[in-house]
């Protein structure tokens, strides 16, 4: 899109990707996302801060040109994975002096992924900078987003922190600087449930490294610009940290309706308890919205028929899902369902093994079901708002 002014001499280059319906051929994007590169015209040197992904490069090389930029001297590549770096073999061949500047992490990466040669690179370290001319770039690792290599970018002159996938939003959009704040912190939760939720601990020690930095703005590579920092700053404490809130997600499937019905009553139940129920048909749900709902649930309760013996794949796919997430729920359960038996706690306890639970009883049901084990479900939401209580939700 166009070249937008973040500040005198700092420029947004953003390529929107209205038309993406998934990341990481994972997640839903029901709004798009966004690559976003920034110029930062120094008196003595000119810097791009990361690029766009490869299939957005004709994109970026029109807005540089845009910009009528006689050269690039640095492109900083704060993160290797493409959808950021995927453009710089264009970018350094457009200007065969410009200098990729990364960390030693960045070049053994950008070396095998794009193949970028040895002499191209510049290797800072952790809180180096660099004087392009009246503006200063201080760099300040911030791994484990989630990959070990990132770092962010702080401009002391102009109190902006450029940040990456740190505080990104699957977005596309118009709005340079967040407008619509519902609608981007959802963005932005949305990539954070994705990717981050493994890497919370991570996570919480960039935001203690960053925390005594004195920046007005933050400019993520995913989404908008934020004017108001606090916002997404205050959001990210609240995502990492290991407190849960009364909530209960439930990944269910039901093949004949009796898995349905058990479901429905367990969200009554649990309703009654004051507890918000989440369930997710994982058959029609956007799993997006299951793995946003992970980011805050105290419980995680799986609901599933029996199928050969084992579960079905499609819940065997969001139990799979949930484990390599590792959120950080306290409590997991299963209401199962069966006609001639089989193993399905045992696979759905053995799939979701990376949990730091504590397991709750499951409830298993033989066919369509007694009143006998509508009382187990009853049972269930009992325990669950117990357990609830005692951690003081
Ligand atoms: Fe937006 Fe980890 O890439």
């Amino acid at each position: 899109m166009a070249v937008q002014k973040v500040k005198e001499g700092i420029f947004s280059l953003r390529s929107n990707d209205w038309d993406r319906t998934l990341f990481d051929e994972l997640i839903p994007l029901p709004d798009g996302t966004s690559y976003n590169a920034y110029v930062i015209m120094g008196k003595n040197k000119v810097t791009l801060v990361d690029t766009v992904d490869p299939r957005k490069t004709e994109e970026l090389i029109q807005d540089i040109k845009a910009l009528n930029l006689k050269k690039i001297d640095y492109i900083v590549s704060q993160h290797s994975e493409q959808d950021h770096s995927g453009s710089i073999p264009e970018i350094l061949e457009m200007y065969p002096t410009a200098k990729v500047v990364t960390n030693k992490k960045g070049k053994e990466f950008l070396t095998e992924l794009i193949k970028v040669p040895e002499d191209r690179f510049l290797v800072i370290d952790d809180m180096g900078t660099m004087d392009i001319g009246g503006k200063t770039l201080k760099f300040i690792f911030t791994p484990w987003v989630h990959w070990p290599e990132t770092f962010s970018t702080y401009l002391a002159e102009d109190k902006i922190l450029f940040t990456c996938d740190f505080f990104g939003a699957h977005i596309a959009t118009n709005d340079l600087f967040v407008k619509d704040e519902g609608k981007v912190m959802e963005a932005a939760k949305r990539y954070y449930s994705e990717i981050m939720v493994p890497f919370r601990t991570s996570i919480r020690s960039n935001l203690q490294k960053i925390k005594d930095l004195d920046f007005e703005i933050i400019a993520p590579s995913h989404g908008c610009v934020y004017q108001n920092p606090k916002i997404i700053i205050d959001a990210y404490n609240d995502w990492s940290s290991e407190n849960v809130k009364n909530v209960v997600v439930i990944p269910y499937l039901s093949m004949h309706g009796s898995i349905q019905k058990f479901v429905n009553h367990f969200i009554r139940k649990l309703q009654e308890k004051g507890i918000d129920a989440r369930p997710f048909d994982v058959v029609t749900a956007d799993i997006g919205n299951m793995a946003m709902a992970l980011v805050d649930a105290a419980t995680i309760v799986i609901a599933s028929p029996t199928m050969l013996g084992g579960v079905h794949p499609k819940i065997a796919y969001a139990a799979y899902l949930t484990n390599l997430l590792r959120p950080k729920a306290k409590f997991a359960s299963i209401i199962g369902s069966y006609d001639w038996g089989g193993r399905e706690v045992d696979v759905l306890g053995e799939l979701l093994k990376n949990l730091k639970v504590e397991m709750i009883k499951p409830v298993l049901i033989k066919g369509d079901g007694t009143e006998e084990d509508l009382k187990g479900i009853d049972d269930l939401a009992e325990q669950i708002y117990q357990k609830h209580r005692s951690i003081n939700l």
